[in-house]
């Protein structure tokens, strides 16, 4: 079948390891099913994945992709699930230490079939298309868990988000400003942060600026470059809840002194369970919120999607047709 793969690892050049070919079928192991992709979306994920960042040099050649919408075999409209937990876990998948997403141990979603156990399957409303639906089981989901789940907050309360363009950080602009939230972005594009009021944020900033007032929160997936402009935004018992460090994992200073002096909180927050994905569905259904596209691409020419997140020029998901 068709499938977008990585053949080989590069820190410097990922995209050298990118293949666009033909892979053979899924295996379908039992209580698994096959969904006939019809859209996926890129994430970070697929570049750190190309540069061998959770994906094992044994497990290549690897189908790439975390995300799908399609038609599963029962001819359901249908979202897969990325996160794939031990059968045998019980509670929040995401604190299984066993589980993975598609694409680190089983084959992903940039083909044209996908093999997921049978729980991962979420309806699909018919107020979203497939490439909407699409951007939602990994970007969407995890900004959803870092505002609603990890960071707990509630209408009326402020945060920011940094790094305004990313798929994540275009989500929680999008998602705090329907749930109701004051809504700070940074970018260090003029355009993006332009956009960024576009899509819900009542003001943005160049990285690093000073904030008008402090927050009740700010979701991070930038890491090194904006850690202390985070950590300087919260007011007194803030919270500051990361996913994702793109720029590096290891900032300058982190700030000890205020974080137990201001009685900061700092969360982790990784991907979300099956149900908040299905909560995060009805909250969309509901509010006729539709996930922000930056292009959709034939998947044959998904090499320029990748290249265009190499190079940081995204407003946005980036999704793959079939
Ligand atoms: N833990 C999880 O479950 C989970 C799930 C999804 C994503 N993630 C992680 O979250 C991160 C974002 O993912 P994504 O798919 O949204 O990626 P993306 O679409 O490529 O977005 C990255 C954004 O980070 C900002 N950025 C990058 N380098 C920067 C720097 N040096 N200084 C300031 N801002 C910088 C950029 O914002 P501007 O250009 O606007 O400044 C860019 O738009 C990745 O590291 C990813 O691995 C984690």
């Amino acid at each position: 079948m068709f499938a977008v793969y990585a053949e080989s690892f590069s820190t410097d050049d990922p995209l050298s390891g990118l293949v666009v070919g033909e892979r053979p079928d899924p295996e379908v192991p039992d209580d698994w099913t096959t969904v006939e992709v019809k859209a996926s979306a890129l994430n970070h994920h697929d570049l750190w994945s190309l540069r061998g960042v959770g994906l094992r040099e044994e497990l290549l050649p690897m189908i790439l992709g975390c995300d799908a919408a399609g038609i599963d075999a029962d001819g359901n409209e249908v979202l897969v699930h990325a996160v794939i937990g031990d059968p045998a876990w019980r509670g929040d998948e995401t604190e299984d230490p066993r589980r993975s997403l598609l694409s680190e141990r089983f084959q992903g979603t940039f083909a044209d079939r996908v093999a997921v156990p049978r729980s991962n399957l979420v309806p699909k409303p018919a107020s979203l298309s497939f490439e909407e639906a699409a951007c939602l089981p990994t970007a969407w989901l995890t900004a959803y868990r870092m505002l609603y789940v990890q960071g707990g907050l509630k209408p009326g309360q402020s945060v920011l988000v940094q790094g305004a363009g990313g798929g994540v950080a275009t989500a929680l602009i999008t998602l705090a400003r329907a749930g109701g939230l004051q809504v700070f972005a940074t970018s260090r594009d003029e355009a993006k942060r332009a956009r960024a009021l576009e899509v819900g944020a009542h003001a943005s900033f160049e990285t690093g600026a000073r904030l008008p007032e402090r927050v009740d929160a700010v979701m991070e997936t930038v890491g090194a470059a904006t850690w202390n402009h985070s950590l300087r935004s919260l007011r007194p018992g803030g919270v500051v809840v990361i996913s994702g460090a793109t720029s590096g994992p290891n900032p300058d200073s982190t700030e000890l002194n205020r974080i137990f002096f201001l009685q900061l909180r700092v969360i982790g927050s990784t991907m979300g369970t099956s149900t908040e994905l299905g909560r995060l569905v009805s909250f969309l259904d509901a509010t006729g919120t539709k996930p922000l596209i930056d292009r959709t691409l034939p998947m044959s020419e998904a090499r320029d999607g990748f290249a265009a997140m190499h190079a940081g020029e995204v407003f946005g998901k980036i999704v793959f047709s079939r």
